[in-house]
């Protein structure tokens, strides 16, 4: 069965949670398609010109342990621009979306650009203050020099970065379903996810 899941939404949002959770209740893959941009952005970090970079990414690079950060979050959004830097990572994510048994893809065009034809596709919200607080608490172990309004203002940065770009906007896909999870616990969120898949699978 083939079978695709599409979940767009601005940064911590809450897309990876929810994917993560989506797919492992329905026995689906996952692929959390940032990553692409963020290693992309790590190796641009490291010197390489971003073209170069995308096309030479391997599934070592998907896996450093060093994405996660601050700087390279905003790495990626500038990368993201670039059309080619995008085009060099289309077939990989839609050949993922297309595997048999199912899928799911959170990111920021896949329901609008990388897979227009999936089965669901939801637009995951939260307000930049709840968006922040959350990466706040996420980051600020590693970098106790963090603060949560310096976390807010890169939000808000990459978020108008990633929705004002011309190439592969963030936006919702007209026929997504929104799920604003300010005020939702991520078991609600889940839930909610959950039911938007169960209501559309054959059968
Ligand atoms: O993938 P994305 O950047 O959209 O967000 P995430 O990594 O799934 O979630 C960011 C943080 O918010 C994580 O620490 C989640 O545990 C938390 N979260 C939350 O507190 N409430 C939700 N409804 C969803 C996520
Ligand atoms: O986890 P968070 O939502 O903060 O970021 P991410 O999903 O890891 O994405 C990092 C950056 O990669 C985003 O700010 C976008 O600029 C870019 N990206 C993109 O352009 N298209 C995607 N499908 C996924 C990420």
């Amino acid at each position: 069965m083939q079978f695709t899941v599409a979940i767009d939404g601005p940064a911590a949002a809450g897309k990876g949670t929810i994917s993560k959770a989506v797919a492992a209740h329905f026995g689906f893959a996952h692929l959390d398609t940032g990553l692409l941009y963020r290693a992309t952005g790590r190796r641009v970090l490291d010197g390489e010109a971003p073209i170069a970079a995308a096309q030479a990414l391997t599934p070592a690079d998907l896996a450093r342990d060093d994405l996660r950060t601050a700087a390279v979050a905003e790495a990626a959004s500038r990368v993201a621009v670039i059309p080619e830097v995008r085009a060099a990572l289309v077939e990989f994510q839609r050949s993922f979306a297309r595997r048999e048994g199912g899928a799911v893809l959170d990111g920021r065009d896949i329901g609008t650009v990388i897979c227009p034809e999936a089965e669901v596709k939801l637009f995951v919200t939260a307000s930049a203050e709840v968006r922040a607080a959350r990466r706040f608490a996420e980051l600020k172990q590693a970098d106790p020099s963090l603060s949560l309004a310096q976390v807010l203002a890169d939000v808000r940065a990459r978020d108008e970065r990633d929705s004002s770009r011309a190439e592969a906007p963030l936006k919702p896909a007209d026929d997504a379903i929104l799920l604003d999870t300010s005020d939702l616990s991520i078991e609600d969120a889940v839930a909610k996810a959950v039911a938007a898949v169960e209501a559309a699978l054959p059968g």
